[in-house]
């Protein structure tokens, strides 16, 4: 067997998903080349079996264990691919970490990632949800996709518009889920590093201000961000999460118009489709911020996590999260959308 492929039987899932969820893949192969890809897909298993596609598990909700074929991609490698005055195309491996390519990426001396600084997950997984925090979606940055279609048994370079990108949804998610396994992504980067992208965010400026900081780099931007993160979000090393639980409803501005009437104080901003609601405000408002029960529970600092403390079922925290969009369904007539993937046999 080749040195960059590992092949497991009734692989322990536990510790690949950030919830720390239990469940086992009855088969796992880590893939660190796409000649490995090649070589696992073309395995029995792969064969007769279901394949999903791992990176860091980071947005998985694990409910049980999954009778298929687990393929973590572990492809590694950064590389600038052009230079052109200030704009830089870079690569990177599916399998990197997305937090360690910011990192590189500013300390190469790039923009263009600062906005998305700490996040989980490996590089190949943040297109499929199109990640974004703090103004920026990595739909922004993204130059192009090289994946192995598995339709057409081909490799394809994908441009940020053949992704049909959206708000934590892409065609790798929800249009052709299972298709397209990416082996690398490419951004648009800048060697200027001004923040590139919106400092508007409330967040961030305030941050600035507090500091003394009157003329923001990328570097510091990341360091707000990372200040700004570590301050709400759990860190998935010591508490079981998977970032936010639900998407941000967008609601029309005729029943934001009215909750209003209501709640005045309803957290929301205006866009092109209407209004996108702060779910993490619904969900506090409908009394869950921080209540636990039993190993699963709500964040108490960001009431749109939720948490696993250990020792529990991911059937616990779905009944938990189903609980929570019944009452804020009851409460505000909203009805709020799952984020994470539900895998695995209940
Ligand atoms: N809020 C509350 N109570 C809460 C949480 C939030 O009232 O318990 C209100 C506050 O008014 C706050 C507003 O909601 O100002 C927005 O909260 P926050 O800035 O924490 O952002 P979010 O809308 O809850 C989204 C993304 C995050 C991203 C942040 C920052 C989604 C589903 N989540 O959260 O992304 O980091 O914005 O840009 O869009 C993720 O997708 O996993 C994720 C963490």
């Amino acid at each position: 067997m080749a040195a960059d492929l590992t092949w497991l039987e009734q692989a322990d899932l536990s510790r690949r998903n950030t919830l720390g969820l239990p469940g086992k893949a009855r088969f796992l192969a880590v893939v660190r080349s796409e000649a490995a890809l090649h070589e696992v897909l073309s395995s029995v298993p792969a064969a007769r079996l279901p394949v999903t596609i791992w990176g860091g598990g980071s947005n998985i909700v694990l409910q049980g264990d999954v009778d298929g074929l687990v393929i973590v991609m572990a492809i590694a490698g950064i590389r600038v691919c052009s230079r052109e005055g200030d704009d830089v195309l870079l690569a990177a491996g599916a399998g990197e970490s997305w937090h360690g390519l910011t990192r590189t990426t500013l300390a190469m001396g790039l923009s263009g990632l600062e906005n998305l600084s700490l996040i989980p997950g490996t590089v190949g997984a943040a297109p499929v949800q199109n990640i974004g925090a703090y103004g920026v979606e990595i739909k922004d940055v993204l130059a192009s996709v090289r994946a192995w279609d598995r339709e057409t048994s081909q490799w394809v370079t994908l441009s940020a518009a053949d992704c049909g990108f959206a708000y934590r949804d892409s065609v790798f998610k929800s249009v052709a889920p299972g298709r397209y396994i990416i082996t690398e992504v490419t951004f648009r980067l800048s060697a200027s590093l001004q923040p590139t992208l919106r400092m508007g965010y409330g967040d961030i400026r305030q941050w600035h201000e507090q500091q003394g900081i009157v003329r923001p780099t990328a570097n510091t931007v990341a360091q707000a961000v990372i200040a700004i993160r570590s301050s709400k979000l759990p860190d998935p090393a010591r508490i079981g999460n998977a970032g936010s639980f639900f998407k941000n409803p967008v609601i029309p501005v005729a029943q934001a118009d009215q909750l209003r009437q209501r709640f005045p104080a309803l957290v929301g901003h205006v866009q092109p489709d209407g209004v996108k609601v702060a779910a993490g405000w619904l969900i506090e408002q409908a009394g869950w911020k921080g209540l636990r029960r039993g190993a699963v529970g709500v964040h108490d600092r960001q009431a749109l996590v939720l948490v696993h403390e250990g020792g529990g079922r991911g059937s616990e925290l779905l009944a938990l999260a189903a609980d929570i969009r019944a009452s804020v369904h009851e409460m505000f007539g909203i009805e709020l959308e799952q984020e994470p993937v539900i895998l695995g046999r209940p």
